[in-house]
């Protein structure tokens, strides 16, 4: 999987790739990342990539030319890359999502800076719009680092123990069970007896009792949305 960074920041992306598990699956060549800048695609006098809103608003957007020429030239580059905006304004990335993107060869994320990015640019080259949460940050780089690292994490031969992929929250719609390692007793607080005694089969249908109550309390939404199917 390669993913490109479209961003006029590459220095808020690049560190997180440069250690542990995602650093180990760059040096494994099962992932490959590139960053392309826009504003090395300006065509005016002072190399400008912002502008003020058509009709007024706070703020500047991204002017259209440097990403347009930029993507042109990616796609160019391969026509079968997978753009994706991250925008406040778009449906949930969910873990479904990052499942089904692991499949894709070339990920393009485009992060949008200052108020945003012109509308007319995201309708023409976007394949997918995602938001990763109910509220608004500074630009898309944080989102793209997310929606990459959870992309990446679903890739074979990322994760040194693929096993744990499929007990992990939201993969059957609820939140994982609570886990627990040494020691048996901490702060006062014992390892739930069954857990120690070995049984898978009990152990399984503990956790799986646990996964429940969990969702319930916590994700009621998860919790609705299972029971409907
Ligand atoms: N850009 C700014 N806020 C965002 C969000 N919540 N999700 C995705 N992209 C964003």
């Amino acid at each position: 999987m390669k993913f490109t960074f479209v961003t006029l920041f590459e220095n808020l992306i690049s560190p997180y790739f440069k250690d542990s598990i995602l650093k180990r699956a760059i040096e494994n060549k099962k992932i490959e990342i590139d960053f392309k800048n826009p504003r090395d695609y300006t065509k005016n006098k002072h190399n400008k990539v912002d502008n003020y809103q058509a009709g007024g608003g706070a703020g500047l957007l991204m002017l259209p030319q440097p990403l347009c020429d930029l993507l042109d030239i990616v796609k160019k580059q391969n026509p079968q890359v997978h753009i994706i905006f991250p925008v406040p304004s778009a449906k949930p990335f969910r873990q479904i999502d990052a499942k089904r993107l692991a499949k894709k060869d070339h990920i393009v994320f485009v992060s949008g800076r200052y108020e945003g990015i012109d509308e007319r640019v995201i309708e023409e080259y976007a394949d997918e719009v995602f938001s990763i949460g109910d509220y608004v940050l500074t630009g898309g780089e944080l989102a793209s680092l997310v929606m990459s690292d959870a992309i990446s994490r679903n890739i074979k031969g990322v994760l040194g123990n693929e096993d744990s992929l499929s007990e992990e929250s939201f993969e059957d719609g609820a939140l994982e069970a609570p886990s627990f390692t040494k020691p048996n007793i901490f702060k006062g607080s014992p390892i739930p007896s069954e857990f120690l005694k070995g049984n898978h089969a009990i152990i399984c249908s503990l956790k799986k009792e646990m996964s429940g109550l969990k969702t319930k309390y916590f994700r009621p939404d998860l919790f609705l949305r299972n029971i409907k199917g």
